[in-house]
């Protein structure tokens, strides 16, 4: 995917050079609808050159630059994900332009399925680290300079704000648990068997996102941090089905939480 097209309209449009960039993951798009957004500069996934059109759900997400607790933030709700059938270079795009707008840090939040016993639905979970269990990463092909051929992914979370998602967190008198993301392609749920194999392997949650996008967030330097809102336990840990209304049902009950917990930590944000 060409970057430069959408560069030049960003560029045009942008209000000014944001300090982070929020990814509002399904269900959890609430803030994109606050006032502070309504006031803000809103530019749909529509009229980005070489964004897909129109994603399988239906409506296709917009970048909105705009204030949010006294800071300057570009807030994305939507994303393009690798079940809908879109390349990792479509899928990853929005963190290449993060990086060449000049932003330094993204916060990624999304909906997962809970692995670890201890979790409870409802919860949120800050991502310390990962395993990209996509079977596939979205830097195969001509590096992408000025990125490094074999990027270090040691601390790909960065300590330094997951402390700073907790002390928020402590602060709301909220829990927030912590561990690592599996990312999976979907778009089914897991077997119970595979729900067993990623305990083992050492998941705390799994998802269909995020994880392309933060190796290519690294990929551009940006400093990450993430939240997932643990909407289900993951597949054979309850006697129960797992359907995609229950999810979206559970991402709805935690919004309030999530919103907070986000506000706060936009507020007391250092960089
Ligand atoms: N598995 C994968 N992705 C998910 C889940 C799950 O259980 N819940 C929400 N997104």
């Amino acid at each position: 995917m060409q970057l430069q097209p959408v560069l030049d309209v960003l560029n045009a449009r942008a209000p000014f050079v944001p300090e982070l960039a929020i990814v509002l993951g399904s269900g959890l798009g609430s803030l994109a609808e606050s006032a502070e957004a309504h006031a803000g500069v809103s530019i749909p996934f529509t009229e980005l050159p070489g964004f897909p059109q129109q994603s399988v759900i239906g409506h296709s997400g917009k970048l909105v630059f705009c204030e949010l607790e006294g800071r300057q933030v570009l807030l994305q709700a939507g994303r393009f994900h690798f079940y809908e059938g879109h390349p990792l270079d479509i899928v990853t795009a929005p963190m290449r332009l993060y990086g060449r707008l000049g932003l330094k840090v993204v916060l990624h939040t999304n909906a997962a399925g809970a692995i670890n016993p201890a979790f409870q639905v409802g919860e949120l979970m800050a991502i310390s680290d990962h395993i990209n269990f996509t079977g596939t990463n979205p830097l195969i092909g001509p590096n992408v300079p000025p990125g490094p051929r074999f990027h270090d992914m040691t601390e790909a979370y960065d300590k330094a704000l997951l402390q700073q998602l907790h002390t928020a967190a402590k602060a709301l008198g909220q829990t927030l648990q912590e561990g690592a993301y599996i990312g999976v392609t979907g778009p089914c749920y897991e077997s119970p068997a595979e729900i067993r194999a990623f305990s083992r392997m050492g998941a705390d949650a799994v998802g269909m996102s995020t994880v392309p996008e933060v190796i290519v967030a690294r990929h551009e330097g940006l400093r990450v941090a993430g939240i997932s809102c643990l909407c289900n336990m993951g597949a054979g840990l309850l006697p129960v089905a797992l359907t995609h209304e229950d999810v979206l049902a559970a991402g709805a009950t935690a919004a309030v939480a999530f919103e907070g917990l986000v506000r706060k930590f936009v507020r007391d944000l250092k960089l």
